[in-house]
């Protein structure tokens, strides 16, 4: 994955997690022995992607502050940059803020409050990309399963074609109800795109929440024809979710027990 970039969305308020997200980014919330967003980061470096495009905004300066203080006392064989969003749309308009910064490349996006564990750093990210290479894929998510009352609070895709790699897929739709949701494969904070991508983000309109979603431009990108395949988690793969107060403390839970038994 030498050739990618990443970008790590981080600009978002932390709104179901006030008042814990006043001053600190949830980002920064403490997972085990780092903030939240340091595994993120040590997971993209795992799998030699060079440089992570951070997207931030106003009041989140402590995530900036954060890196350049490791950076002084740590070597990163990564670099990193920031871009402002300057006011928050959602998921797919931070995405779509990077673009300058990412330029012509394919790229990961890494949600900056979703840690992988189970399997080494960058492992899960790896099959994506055998995923990605094989099929000449537009773009590639990770999935993992949920229960059909959880599924309102993802992105769920729709299959087409099952494989021992993976998924082809046929659609996808943001946070539907369990009527109406496709599967109970539900994206999961892992993505690998081509750079065209960018051109369904600029035509994004709201969609789930009134926000500019990015599942809503992978949905768009598979209806005009474009190759988008899902990567199953494999067990004991998961994913920790800083999202809210509850998701939140069993992810430290889990990260005290994943670091006290040394395993990944
Ligand atoms: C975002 C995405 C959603 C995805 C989820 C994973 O939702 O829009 O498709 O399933 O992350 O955490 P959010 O959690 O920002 O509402």
């Amino acid at each position: 994955m030498k050739s990618m970039c990443a970008v790590i969305p981080a600009a978002g308020k932390g709104t179901r997690l006030h008042p814990l997200t006043y001053a600190v980014p949830k980002e920064l919330l403490p997972l085990g022995a780092c903030p939240t967003i340091q595994h993120v980061v040590h997971e993209l470096a795992a799998t030699g992607i060079g440089e992570i495009i951070v997207v931030t905004s106003d009041g989140k300066e402590a995530l900036q502050q954060h890196f350049d203080v490791l950076l002084e006392h740590n070597h990163l064989n990564v670099s990193l940059r920031y871009v402002i969003q300057d006011r928050q749309r959602g998921l797919g308009d931070a995405v779509r803020t990077a673009r300058e910064a990412v330029a012509e490349r394919a790229f990961a996006v890494a949600l900056g409050d979703a840690v992988i564990v189970g399997s080494s750093p960058g492992e899960l990210l790896s099959r994506m990309s055998g995923l990605f290479e094989r099929y000449s894929a537009d773009a590639v998510v990770a999935v993992q399963q949920v229960k059909p009352a959880d599924t309102s609070r993802y992105g769920i895709v729709a299959p087409a074609q099952t494989t021992d790699e993976g998924v082809r897929l046929a659609g996808l739709v943001e946070k539907p109800g369990p009527e109406h949701a496709p599967s109970n494969l539900a994206i999961c904070g892992r993505y690998l795109f081509k750079p065209d991508v960018f051109d369904y983000l600029e035509r994004l309109q709201p969609g789930a929440g009134g926000e500019l979603q990015l599942t809503d431009a992978l949905e768009a990108l598979v209806q005009d024809g474009g190759v988008v395949w899902a990567c199953p988690l494999e067990a004991p793969e998961r994913r920790l979710d800083v999202g809210t107060v509850d998701s939140y403390y069993q992810a430290v839970r889990d990260m005290l027990e994943i670091e006290k038994q040394g395993r990944p």
